[in-house]
C-alpha cells in the first residue's frame, strides 16, 4: 500500500511506503485452463518468481507411490512429511526442475498415473498443511506469481491480484491433448481425457479442505477463444493498474 497527499493538482509529499513485501499474483483455476503457460509468461515478463504449487502436490504423490507410503495413517504421514524437502531449481533451458528429497521428478510427475492420484493425495489435511506452509515460506518476501487451486483463498489471501482462470471442458481437454508436458495425454482419446478432467475437477472442487473455488475478490477470465498472449496482456494490465510502478518495492 502507498499513500501520497495532494492539494489540488500539487503533490505535497511523496509516496509513503507501507508495503512490507513485493507484490504477489495468485492464479487459480481448473486443469487445462492455461494456468501454467500463462503464469510462466507473466513471471518472465514481470520478473517475478514462478511458483507451480500443483508440481508440489504431484511430487509428493510421486514419492508416496515410489516409497509405498500409506497416506491413510495420519500419524505416520505426519512423521514422513517432516523429512520431505521439495525444491525448485532453474535448469539449463531456463525452465524449472522440481526435486523431492533430491530426486529430480520434473518429467515423471506429468504422467497420467500421477494425475489420477494427485487429487486424492491433495485432499489429505496433513498434506495440505505441510505444502501450504512450504508455499508461504517461498512467498514470504513476495515478488512472485503462484498458480494452483487455493492460492487466492488459502495460501496468499492477501495477494494484490487474484485471477481465476477457466475455460470450457472441451477447450481444456483439447489443450491437454496437445500439451507436450502432459506426458500421456497424447495417447488418450479426447473423450476419455474429457472424462478424466471432469473427474479431477469434481474431486478438486468438492474436497473438504481448501476446495477449488473462485476467491470473492478474484477476477475471472474465461480463456475460450483467446490467445495466450491476449490473456497474459490482460493480466499484466490488471497488475499495472493495481500496482503502479512507483509503488513497487525493489
Ligand atoms: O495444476 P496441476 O494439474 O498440476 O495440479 C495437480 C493437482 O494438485 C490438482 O488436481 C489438485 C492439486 N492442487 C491442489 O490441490 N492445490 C493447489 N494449490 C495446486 C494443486
Amino acid at each position: 500500500m502507498a499513500g501520497a497527499i495532494r492539494c489540488g493538482e500539487t503533490r505535497l509529499i511523496d509516496h509513503v511506503f507501507l508495503m512490507k513485501r513485493r507484490p504477489i499474483i495468485a492464479i487459480d483455476g481448473p486443469a487445462g485452463s492455461g494456468k501454467s503457460t500463462v503464469t510462466k509468461l507473466i513471471a518472465k515478463k514481470l520478473k517475478l518468481l514462478y511458483l507451480d504449487t500443483g508440481a508440489m502436490y504431484r511430487a509428493l504423490s510421486w514419492l508416496m507411490i515410489k516409497e509405498s507410503i500409506d497416506y491413510k495413517k495420519e500419524k505416520k504421514l505426519k512423521n514422513i512429511l517432516k523429512n520431505i524437502s521439495i525444491v525448485f531449481k532453474s535448469n539449463t533451458n531456463s525452465h524449472q526442475d522440481v526435486y523431492i528429497n533430491d530426486y529430480c521428478v520434473t518429467e515423471e510427475i506429468r504422467t497420467q498415473k500421477i494425475s489420477s492420484i494427485v487429487s486424492k493425495i491433495s485432499s489429505i489435511k496433513e498434506v495440505r498443511k505441510f505444502l501450504v506452509e512450504e508455499q508461504r515460506k517461498i512467498g514470504e518476501s513476495g515478488g512472485l506469481v503462484a498458480e494452483g487451486r487455493d492460492i487466492g483463498t488459502t495460501v496468499f489471501p492477501n495477494a494484490e491480484l487474484k485471477i481465476f482462470l477457466t475455460a470450457s471442458i472441451d477447450e481444456r481437454a483439447k489443450r491437454r491433448k496437445s500439451d507436450k508436458n502432459s506426458k500421456d495425454s497424447q495417447e488418450i482419446d479426447l473423450h476419455t481425457l474429457k472424462e478424466l478432467i471432469k473427474k479431477r475437477d469434481f474431486e478438486d472442487s468438492s474436497r473438504e479442505i481448501s476446495p477449488l473455488i473462485k476467491a470473492n475478490d478474484a477476477i475471472e477470465i474465461i480463456t475460450d477463444g483467446h490467445t495466450i498472449n491476449e490473456v497474459v496482456d490482460k493480466i499484466i494490465d490488471l497488475y499495472n493498474d493495481k500496482i503502479p510502478k512507483e509503488t513497487e518495492i525493489k
